[in-house]
């Protein structure tokens, strides 16, 4: 069901100097900022040449990163996005799967504009899934 992996995302503290790092010591293509307010993040997308990664930092007070870094001070991986075909053919087969959707499970525009689904860590080998419609 999983088609291409999309991006891994990374959160960060301070989003200047994560994605100074990607620029100056990776050498990798990075974008500007985009404050996306309704998730509560601001994102620097980073693309390389098969895939993306995003830099998430926190935006506003209630954001949804805000506790991850808390236990996770110096940043890490937040999550990983697989695009699917079907956002609700995914999501129907995951639920009678017994898998958990997160929030009311609709899915919302995501990042890149598409609709997004995400799906509980503890389903899923500790690992925060993000579906993206293809
Ligand atoms: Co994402």
């Amino acid at each position: 069901m999983i088609g291409r992996f999309n991006h891994v995302a990374i959160a960060v503290k301070n989003l200047d100097s994560a994605t100074a790092l990607y620029r100056d010591t990776l050498g990798a293509d990075v974008s500007d900022p985009l404050p996306q307010p309704e998730h509560g993040v601001t994102v620097v997308f980073i693309t390389l040449p098969n895939t993306k990664i995003e830099l998430l930092e926190p935006l506003g007070e209630a954001s949804p990163i805000a506790k991850f870094l808390e236990k996770n001070p110096d940043g890490g991986i937040h999550h990983v996005c697989y695009e699917v075909d079907d956002i609700f053919t995914a999501r129907d087969r995951l639920k009678n799967e017994g898998a958990r959707i997160l929030g009311n499970g609709e899915p919302k525009i995501g990042a890149h504009g598409k609709p997004v689904l995400f799906l509980h860590p503890k389903d899923f080998l500790g690992t925060l899934v993000e579906l993206e419609q293809a």
